[in-house]
């Protein structure tokens, strides 16, 4: 069962940046684009599982930094011409806390 469980706090994120999450089905990165709307996906590229939360953030995309694929924050699609997908985490901001859909009774520790 999934439930909704608070991360942290928006002012927690660097703008342009993320931060990493520690869940039992892997690391979560959630990002924070320029006008403060969070994204979260699993920290694994596509393409060869490169650790996207250290990418480089603009628009509503980041661009993986080992081989610099771009991927869709929202869809976790990379951009064509590149092809690939990473699976993306619900996410909600609620007077300035994060809260992301996961997995019931699942550990969630900050990383
Ligand atoms: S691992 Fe991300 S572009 Fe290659």
């Amino acid at each position: 069962m999934q439930t909704w469980i608070k991360i942290g706090l928006l002012s927690d994120i660097p703008r342009l940046g993320s931060r990493t999450i520690e869940t039992e089905q892997g690391q979560v990165a959630v990002f924070r684009t320029s006008d403060d709307e969070v994204f979260a996906m699993f920290n694994r590229c596509p393409h060869k599982g490169g650790p996207l939360s250290e990418g480089i953030v603009s628009g509503r995309v980041v661009a993986c930094p080992l081989h610099n694929w771009v991927i869709d924050l929202a869809t976790g699609e990379a951009t064509a011409p590149d092809k690939g997908c990473t699976r993306t985490v619900p996410s909600r901001l609620v007077d300035g806390a994060v809260w992301l859909e996961l997995k019931a009774g699942r550990q969630v520790s900050h990383g």
